[in-house]
């Protein structure tokens, strides 16, 4: 029986970036754990963090050398125990980030299977069998011994090897063989499927509440869905068999696959089905900046179509099997920041979007006070994305009340007001907009993710949808644009409303918001 997540909101906190404990300008877990009581105020019960694991940090710790310990930075064992505690204690549960498509080149299990001399861990990566074998995305020469590894991502990373779903080892030329390639089923991949689940085994032991999982599909090389689904069944029901409620969120974007992996949860991003066209506009040419264009549907414009994102999502919510859930992100560490040509009055119908709307609402640290992003810095392997990962603007202060040193490891953002501390006094604002949404969709089952929606599609503007649990049927209108609009609707009562009048019918404003019984 898989947990219920119907109800639940996840906030995702990058942890070199949400608070500095100790002073050294790095956000920590001590920092993490002072700042839970924020975290809970907000309203949300999950909190997701990206990788606190020893690395080089060449890529923001998607590079591990070490899955069972804490990168010092961080804190250490202890410092984590006592994060999750405290969590446990307001009720909040904790999800780490699984990273074990690749490990970081630096890892002891490369370093050893990098030898000339047979080893242990000679097989837990993928190998050509000569140096002059390539394979697309092989790195050659790196190694004294003969052959070339495949990487997953960047060149340090290089791939775990759980095998290959299929192989075509019927040409004779030794130039193109794949006779090194092994089956995902090949005994020689056993000891690497034992360190995973000793690794699975140590953070659930100490009290974690499950993964993200970094890259879910790229474990197995070569496709398909059969031989993914078998290996991510063994690592999941096993963990299941003991922790029933342990939580799995794949990094996929694609639920229909996931789920059928043994995952409870998966979440949308810039690379998903129709996301940029709902949220960012035309991304042009190159994915990752994805530029707000003024063609998406969330834009004053209101030229945008919903009908990629919105039918997608409905044809979902009749295909999944009760107990398998998605998210949609409002932002991610890989992604440009929500906020981009976006002024608080569109964020917020964003956000009354996101918590009205059936999903499992993914808030990124600093998206609920509509924090920017910094097209200028490039660290730990971010590029373009390192401007999502700026510190948490807790204050309108110096450092932005992230440290007390000088020199934060990444530059603080400089625009004022957009600050916990300011948009706590201001009950306009987008922070206590969000923190209000979220206790309505928490008090009222019928925003649950197991409510119905039902949307309205025969025009674009405004966004109308009914969500529906039993005989209760609420009425949801957002106005993204800067037009007004006239809706021939009577509502029994109202629930939420802002930029907009309701008496006989209803009238939404630019930016307007309505949310009411029928
Ligand atoms: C993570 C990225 C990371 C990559 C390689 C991704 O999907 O979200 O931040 O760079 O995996 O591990």
């Amino acid at each position: 029986m898989a947990t219920d997540l119907s109800k639940s909101i996840i906030y995702q906190i990058y942890p070199t970036s949400f608070y500095d404990s100790n002073g050294d300008g790095i956000g920590d877990l001590n920092g993490i754990a002072q700042k839970l009581d924020y975290v809970k105020e907000l309203g949300a019960d999950i909190i997701w963090l990206n990788p606190i694991f020893v690395s080089p940090f060449k890529d923001g710790g998607y590079d591990i050398v070490d899955y069972c310990n804490i990168d010092k930075k961080f804190g250490t064992l202890q410092d984590f125990d006592n994060l999750i505690k405290k969590a446990h204690s307001l009720g909040i549960k904790i999800l780490l980030d699984l990273v074990i498509g690749h490990t970081s080149d630096q890892h002891p299990w490369f370093k050893a299977s990098k030898s000339d001399k047979r080893n242990k861990y000679s097989d837990y990566y993928v190998w050509t069998n000569s140096i002059f074998i390539g394979a697309p995305k092989a790195i050659n020469g790196m190694a004294k011994r003969n052959g070339n590894y495949l990487v997953n991502y960047y060149a340090f990373q290089p791939a775990l090897n759980f095998g290959y779903s299929s192989i075509d080892n019927s040409s004779d030329d030794p130039w193109v063989n794949n006779k090194w390639q092994m089956s995902y089923l090949d005994e020689r991949i056993k000891p690497l499927h034992n360190e995973i689940h000793k690794i699975l085994e140590f953070w659930f032991s100490r009290g974690v509440d499950g993964f993200r999982v970094d890259m879910t599909a790229s474990l197995i090389k070569g496709g398909g869905i059969e031989a993914i689904s078998w290996l991510w069944h063994t690592f999941i029901d096993r963990v299941k068999e003991k922790y029933p409620d342990a939580i799995f969120m794949a990094e996929w974007g694609y639920p229909e696959q996931s789920s059928k992996c043994g995952f409870d949860i998966d979440y949308f991003t810039h690379e998903s089905i129709g996301y940029n066209d709902m949220f960012r506009g035309d991304p042009g040419t190159n994915l990752l900046p994805a530029f707000e264009c003024g063609h998406s549907y969330f834009a004053k414009e209101g030229k945008g179509s919903k009908k990629t994102f919105i039918e997608y999502t409905l044809k979902l919510s009749e295909e999944l099997n009760k107990g398998n859930y998605y998210s949609i992100a409002s932002g991610y560490h890989d992604m440009i920041r929500m906020s981009i040509n976006k002024n608080h009055d569109l964020l917020k119908c964003v956000f009354a979007f996101l918590l009205t709307y059936k999903n499992v609402p993914l808030i990124y640290y600093g998206d609920e006070i509509g924090m920017e992003h910094n097209f200028k810095i490039n660290k730990d392997g971010g590029y373009v994305r390192t401007g999502a990962r700026t510190p948490m603007q807790w204050t309108d202060g110096n450092k932005r009340g992230f440290t007390e040193n000088n020199r934060p490891y990444l530059p603080v953002g400089k625009q004022k007001g957009i600050s916990v501390e300011s948009q706590e006094k201001d009950k306009n604002s987008l922070l206590n907009f969000v923190k209000d949404l979220i206790k309505i969709r928490k008090e009222n089952d019928v925003f649950g993710f197991d409510a119905e929606v039902l949307v309205e599609m025969n025009q674009e503007y405004p966004l109308i949808y009914v969500r529906k649990l039993g005989n209760k049927q609420v009425y949801v209108a957002i106005n993204p644009t800067n037009k007004s609009y006239k809706i021939d609707k009577k509502l029994s009562k109202i629930i939420y409303i802002n930029n907009a009048e309701v008496d006989s019918d209803i009238r939404l404003n630019k930016y307007g918001i309505v949310i009411g019984e029928i």
